[in-house]
Parts: C-alpha cells; structure tokens; sequence
C-alpha cells in the first residue's frame, strides 16, 4: 500500500514526503521538475535513509499515470503538484487552469475508476479573499479569489467536494496560510526560480546580498506597523499536518462521503515588518529594505483559527517565527555551499 505524492520534490511535497517516510508510508512522488531540482530526491534519502520511488513526468499525461497506478497499490494522494506564482497566473491564466486542474482531474479519474479513497489537497487561505473577521476559521464565507491562481485552489475545492459526493470519497482540503522555513537538516527548503516573489525568500536573498534591498509593499495598511500582516506557518509543522490529515481520514472506514476542511496557521498575525525584524534578530544579520507602494491585489490582514486542526487532527503548530527563520539561513548557507 503507497501513497501518491504529487509534486513530492517541491517546496511543502519534500517536507512531507520525509515527515511520511518517517510515519513508516510508502510513498511514490510523480514531478516533473518544473519548479523542483532532482537533488532533492537524494536529500530525502539522506534524511530519512529510505529513497522514494520517482517518476519524472507531467500528471497531464494521462497515459503515463495509468501505468503508475497499475504498477503500484495506491491508497491516498497528496496533491501538491501545481503552478503557485500569483503574477504569473494572471499573465498566462490558460496555461494554470490547464496544469492545475487537468492533473487534478486526470488523478481523480484514476481513483474513480479503481475505486480508491483518501485525497488531500494543498488549498490556500487565499480562498477567504479579505476576510471580514480575525481570526479565519474554516466557517468563514469564501470570495472567490482575485488571481487566477486562487481561482484553480478555489476550483480544485468545488471539484474535490463533487468528487467526494458523488463516488462517496474521503478527501481533505487543507487551507494554508503562509509557509515558510526550511527542515532542521537545512537539505530541504523553498528554492524560487528567478526573482522570488513571497517575502521570506526574498529576505533571505537581501541578507544574503543577491538583492540589493527589499521591497515591502506599502506602509498605509490600518495595522500598527502601516505593513500588512500575515500568518507565517514553519513548513515542517505544516509537512506534519499532512500525515495527521491523512491517518485521520483512512481512519475513517466509512462508505459514505467524507470532505473535511482544515486552517492551518499558527493563530498569530506578524506585519512585514516583524518578519524583517526576526530574521535580523534571529540570525544577526541585516536586511536592508525600502518603503514602497502597495502590491496590487494584496489583502492587509489574514491568520488563522487552527483550533479545529488541534481538536480533530490533534495537530498544532510548534515553532516560533524566530526559529523558522533560522532554518531560513541555514537553507542559504546550503545553498551557497552547493555552488562552491
Ligand atoms: C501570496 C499570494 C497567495 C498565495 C501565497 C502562497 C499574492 C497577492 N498572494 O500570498 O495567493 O497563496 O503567496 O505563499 O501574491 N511582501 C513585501 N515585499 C516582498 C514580498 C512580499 O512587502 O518582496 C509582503 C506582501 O505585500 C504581503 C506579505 O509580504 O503583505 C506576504 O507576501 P507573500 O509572501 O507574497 O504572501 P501573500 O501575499 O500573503
């Protein structure tokens, strides 16, 4: 019995597929590279001594899952594989539907098809939009996301709950707020292609001196500090959610529908401007940065109520801001180390 991991060399995949590894799973990761680098795989098997199987290959090619499903006794999916860049997804918006719900779909024709159970999918609090009350909890009424890369996480939700529904299927959404870190070993982390767009990686950047100054998008937000503010959520807390959505959810031996839906943050709201000043903090090092306008399409406030993650799934986030962004410049300093 194996799980399916989708897009297993990326950012949150890697981080999972060790946590799952480590939970004694069988995982079987299909990327295409992409958006990941092939190291990746053999940094897992130095963390966990185990190497996963591999298949390097788009999920759009229908006839290559096929064989993958036929040569292997899945049991579950974990979806991540996916195109996440918001700006991009503006510019080629044909191009991210395709990649995000075609594979999507051509996955959950497979498990409709051999009957098989127990999806999880990375969803994101961007499908609350500017919620109207802090704390979010997964109550909290659904806008349908400006970018359309929050339109296919908003999408692949609608299609999960007709899947569920119709076929009687266990699937889980797991809304993410704002990951960020690296794995304690510094093998594993985020690795942006190009000019980073999400704050950490781009701190890290200018700390490290490949940016000259960092940007931060408007100081006019009706918060304390005038920056917006975020719930930044350490990648291996988030990497342990999955494996306690996942035993949760083949727990349940029911034959009826399950579609379970959870927040994960830690509950704690930081401005950019606190990030910037805990990674300085943390790991004694400057982060130069200027004032700039407002980013387009860019909510003030978001962060979490996780309670019902803690209630159900017995999961909560255990690591400080500060720590995570240790782990932050550990992964630089790999990084640096591997050009040398
Ligand atoms: C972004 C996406 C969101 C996606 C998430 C995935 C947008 C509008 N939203 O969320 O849909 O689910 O990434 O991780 O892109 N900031 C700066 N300077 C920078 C970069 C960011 O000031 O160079 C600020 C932003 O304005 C924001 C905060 O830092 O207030 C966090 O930004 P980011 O890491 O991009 O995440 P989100 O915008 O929350």
């Amino acid at each position: 019995m194996a799980i399916l991991v989708t897009g297993g060399l990326g950012y949150i995949g890697s981080h999972t597929v060790v946590e799952l590894i480590n939970n004694n799973f069988e995982v079987i990761i299909v990327d295409d590279l992409s958006n990941s680098e092939k190291f990746i795989l053999h940094n897992i098997e130095e963390i966990t001594g185990k190497r996963p199987i591999f298949y390097p290959f788009d999920l759009k090619r229908k006839e290559l899952l096929n064989q993958v499903f036929d040569a292997h006794d899945i049991e579950g999916c974990i979806n991540f594989a996916a195109f996440k860049a918001v700006g991009e997804s503006q510019e080629k918006p044909i191009d991210y539907y395709e990649n995000n719900l075609f594979s999507l779909i051509n996955i959950l024709q497979e498990f409709k098809t051999r009957k098989i159970s127990n999806f999880i999918f990375s969803s994101s609090c961007t499908v609350y939009g500017q919620a109207d009350k802090m704390p979010i909890d997964e109550n909290t009424p659904l806008k349908m996301p400006e970018s359309v890369y929050g339109k296919t996480k908003q999408m692949g939700e609608e299609i999960l709950k007709d899947f569920a529904q119709s076929y009687k299927s266990k699937i889980c959404l797991l809304r993410y707020f704002n990951p960020i870190g690296a794995h304690p070993s510094a093998l594993l982390g985020e690795l942006p292609i190009g000019v980073p767009n999400n704050l950490v990686p781009y701190v890290m950047q200018t700390a490290a001196g490949i940016r000259e100054k960092l940007s931060v998008w408007g100081n006019d937000y009706p918060t304390e500090d005038g920056t917006a503010i975020r719930d930044y959520i350490y990648v291996v807390d988030l990497a342990k959610a999955h494996v306690a959505a996942l035993k949760s959810l083949m727990n349940k031996e029911t034959e009826e529908t399950v579609i379970d839906v959870y927040n994960l943050g830690t509950g704690k709201g930081s401005s950019v401007l606190e990030v910037v000043q805990a990674f300085e903090s943390a790991n004694e090092v400057a982060v130069p940065y200027q004032i700039c306008n407002r980013r387009e399409g860019d909510i003030t406030i978001a962060y979490a109520n996780a309670d019902k993650a803690e209630r159900e799934l017995n999961w909560k986030s255990a690591t400080s801001l500060e720590e995570s962004l240790k782990t932050v410049w550990e992964w630089q300093k790999y990084l640096e180390s591997r050009k040398n």
